[in-house]
């Protein structure tokens, strides 16, 4: 099977169950003028986190890793009125651009993006002494899943839901001499998973536009 293939079938469905969206399709466009790598999430794969939030009744998110902003939309859209998303990202060119997207997205009033790197923004989090988050999206650099695992188990509640993203990377997670450091990260989030009793979770791999890839989706169950 064929990217081509792949790429056909996301478009096949996307026309079936997704209406054109302005929003989305403008928050894109100006995260390629801006040239920020086209490392979002597909839109099919948006619409999933939507979902998920929406199953969860989600009222607060978490996101660690924002770039341009477009997850987030998808994450932020599934928010009741009062609802919050956090988000935080590094780049501050990143995180302008995602802050004009949330904008013309009618989502500024709910969304929050917070710069710096995840390893000062989360521990801050706790320091502030924020209410747990309903749902967390672990999608920044890999070699940082280990860590903003453990500071979102801290952030989190008995029924939050966990999800990380590029959990697969063309099945060279499976690789245990992998140099690549994305891949090591991602084994090394493995370890750190499974040595956690109170995080039940399961991987999900997926194919499409974006290539061969996939999610770890967990619940936090005390
Ligand atoms: N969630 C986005 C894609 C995120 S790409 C979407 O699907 O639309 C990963 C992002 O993580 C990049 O913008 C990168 O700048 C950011 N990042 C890298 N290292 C980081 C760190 N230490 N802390 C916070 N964000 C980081
Ligand atoms: C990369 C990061 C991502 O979050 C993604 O979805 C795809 C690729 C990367 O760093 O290569
Ligand atoms: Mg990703």
């Amino acid at each position: 099977m064929s990217l081509e293939r792949w790429t056909s079938v996301d478009e096949y469905y996307a026309k079936l169950l997704m209406p054109p969206d302005a929003v989305l399709n403008a928050a894109l466009e100006r995260s390629n003028a801006a040239e920020l790598p086209a490392i979002n999430v597909a839109a099919n794969q948006g619409k999933m986190l939507m979902i998920f939030a929406q199953m969860q009744k989600a009222h607060r998110i978490l996101e660690i890793g924002t770039l341009g902003g477009y997850s987030t939309i998808w994450l932020a859209r599934a928010l009741p009125a009062g609802g919050r998303l956090i988000t935080l990202e590094y780049e501050q060119k990143h995180a302008d651009v995602a802050r004009e997207n949330i904008k013309h997205a009618g989502l500024s009033d709910k969304v929050e993006v917070r710069v710096g790197s995840a390893h000062d923004t989360l521990p801050a989090l706790v320091k502030e002494g924020v209410q747990p988050f309903d749902l967390v999206f672990i999608d920044a650099d890999k070699p940082g899943y280990p860590e903003y695992f453990k500071w979102s188990m801290k952030l989190s509640r008995p029924g939050t839901i966990i999800i990380a993203d590029n959990v697969v990377r063309d099945g060279e997670v499976v690789n245990p001499n992998s140099e690549d450091e994305r891949v090591r990260g991602i084994r090394a989030f493995n370890e750190v998973i499974t040595k956690e009793k109170r995080f039940n979770a399961t991987a999900i791999q997926t194919v499409g536009a974006k290539g061969y890839d996939g999610f770890i989706i967990g619940t936090v169950t005390e």
